[in-house]
């Protein structure tokens, strides 16, 4: 007998900074309350709370949102949605100001205008960061901090989601979560998707393992429209140290000036781009495969450029090399490109609405076109603010309405040796360079997993698209078809568990 709940207000799946915002979002405007699901304790296991950089916002004297807006577009390589991007970029500024009165202790001037440092890609130093490297911790201390003073915000730990629930119609009108153990339906107003990416589908990851695509597998098997999931961002330096998920060491690190060596201390990044280090961070991230497939393996020399200023400076990197056994202040830091980010996503309006009724996505879960074929540094968690609570503000005008769920049936987990497996062909053939062969076998090898497994189903949109996208653009790049084509989104929706991927312009 499953137990059954009815709820006045959101269901939010998931607990990082979309899915918080759009729970304080919520409750602010119409709704009377708003419940979240976490499938660990708050501010643990959601990649928003490993977040080194920052915030990028147009908070400087000598900045703008159209500026920040253009180097958006730039990064984004011919996807972007110029109209979300617009919106990202004149409400950052007031996101971060949010932020900081929620509690979140940015670096701050003498003046007390932020600390704002220079990033890849960025024309202006514009991120907003909080003791070196240590945003995503400290954002989230604050928002948590928040959502656990707010009476009509309820949490649920230890809660992930099951099946959308939905009325002969289609309409989403809940979800079917497990919950400590047992399952409970819940009725609801809305559901928010705010599940993260799908790092944890490859084997080396910056993100949590647990974050693998399953807010993006429900929704498609639910029949959402899914947006770009062959768009998968490598950040280029993670810390090769044999850790699951790998550390991060932070672009920030380049900003200040440090050095991409190979095995010979030789400095190579002139070899791949005029912009060096502060390439976009594809480039770079294809030029420390090229290094490393080459056998001459890749590190990051911030001897000179950070030395004995580590310690206070980037402590969460500083701390994870010296885990590892490597002093960053006197050695080279091993680096190796990981996921780090999902541009595609559930395909989401400006305000987080799905194309089936009764569904939101916000954060990197959703795919809005603001982040194009490859996000520009320090855009995600400033997504996640704004556009979270856009989806909060949105679900909470939404009444309980819509009939029976058709089906109270769990979908299937993939077994933890399939999903190992999994992760290491993810890696090995839809990573950083892409072929047909490679993607081809891939596929066949999804294929025979699970198919409504929603990990599966992550896995296999990833895999068919990126096969179908003939052209190398942003984060996707085609060692068969390197060359760059008309730039025409992905939308794809599942009408059987075999549906192919279409395309449409936009
Ligand atoms: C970083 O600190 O390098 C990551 C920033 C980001 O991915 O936005």
């Amino acid at each position: 007998m499953i137990e059954r709940l009815v709820f006045d207000g959101p269901v939010i799946l998931g607990a990082g900074l979309a899915g918080l915002s759009a729970a304080l979002a919520a409750v602010e405007g119409a709704a009377k309350t708003a419940l979240v699901l976490s499938p660990t304790p708050l501010a643990t296991g959601c990649s928003s709370a490993w977040a080194q950089g920052g915030m990028a916002a147009a908070l400087a004297g000598d900045d703008t949102p159209a500026l920040h807006a253009a180097d958006t577009i730039a990064a984004g390589a011919g996807l972007c949605d110029p109209q979300a991007v617009a919106l990202l970029t004149e409400e950052g500024p007031q996101a971060v100001r949010d932020l900081a009165a929620l509690g979140a202790p940015f670096d701050r001037q003498a003046d007390g205008g932020f600390v704002l440092s220079l990033e890849a890609a960025h024309a202006k130093a514009r991120v907003a960061r909080v003791g070196g490297d240590g945003a995503g911790a400290a954002i989230m201390a604050a928002v948590v901090a928040a959502v656990r003073a707010a009476p009509t915000i309820q949490v649920r730990e230890n809660a992930r989601a099951r099946r959308l629930l939905q009325d002969a119609t289609g309409r989403v009108v809940g979800v079917l979560a497990q919950i400590d153990g047992a399952l409970v339906e819940i009725r609801s107003t809305a559901v928010i998707l705010a599940t993260g990416g799908i790092g944890g589908l490859y084997a080396v990851t910056t993100t949590p393992a647990q974050v693998r695509g399953e807010g993006l597998g429900l929704a498609a098997l639910a029949g959402a429209t899914i947006a770009d999931p062959e768009f998968v961002q490598f950040h280029p330096t993670a810390i090769d140290i044999g850790r699951d998920p790998a550390p991060l060491a932070t672009e920030a690190l380049r900003g200040e000036g440090a050095i991409l060596r190979n095995a010979d201390a030789r400095a190579f990044m002139a070899d791949y781009h005029p912009a060096k280090e502060l390439a976009p961070r594809d480039v770079v991230a294809r030029a420390i495969h090229a290094e490393r497939e080459a056998g001459r393996c890749a590190f990051l020399d911030a001897t000179q450029a950070v030395g004995g200023h580590f310690p206070k400076e980037f402590p969460a990197v500083f701390e994870a090399c010296i885990a590892g056994g490597i002093d960053p202040r006197r050695a080279m830091i091993p680096v190796v490109p990981a996921v780090h980010y999902h541009m595609g996503g559930v395909a989401a309006d400006l305000d987080g609405r799905a194309s089936l009724p009764g569904l939101y996505a916000a954060g990197e879960c959703a795919s809005t076109g603001v982040q194009g074929a490859n996000r520009l540094a320090s855009n995600s968690l400033l997504e996640a603010a704004v556009f979270g609570a856009r989806a909060g503000h949105a679900a909470a005008t939404e009444g309980l309405h819509g009939g029976e769920p058709v089906s109270l049936e769990p979908l299937p987990d993939l077994p933890d040796a399939a999903l190992q497996t999994l992760r290491k062909a993810m890696s090995r053939d839809a990573g950083v360079i892409r072929d047909a062969a490679g993607l081809t076998r891939l596929l066949d090898q999804i294929r025979a997993l699970e198919p409504t497994a929603p990990t599966v189903v992550a896995a296999r949109l990833i895999v068919e698209a990126a096969l179908a996208r003939q052209e190398s653009r942003g984060g996707h790049y085609r060692a068969d078809f390197p060359a760059t084509a008309q730039p025409v989104r992905t939308f794809v929706t599942l009408t059987s568990a075999d549906a192919a991927v279409r395309y449409a312009a936009e």
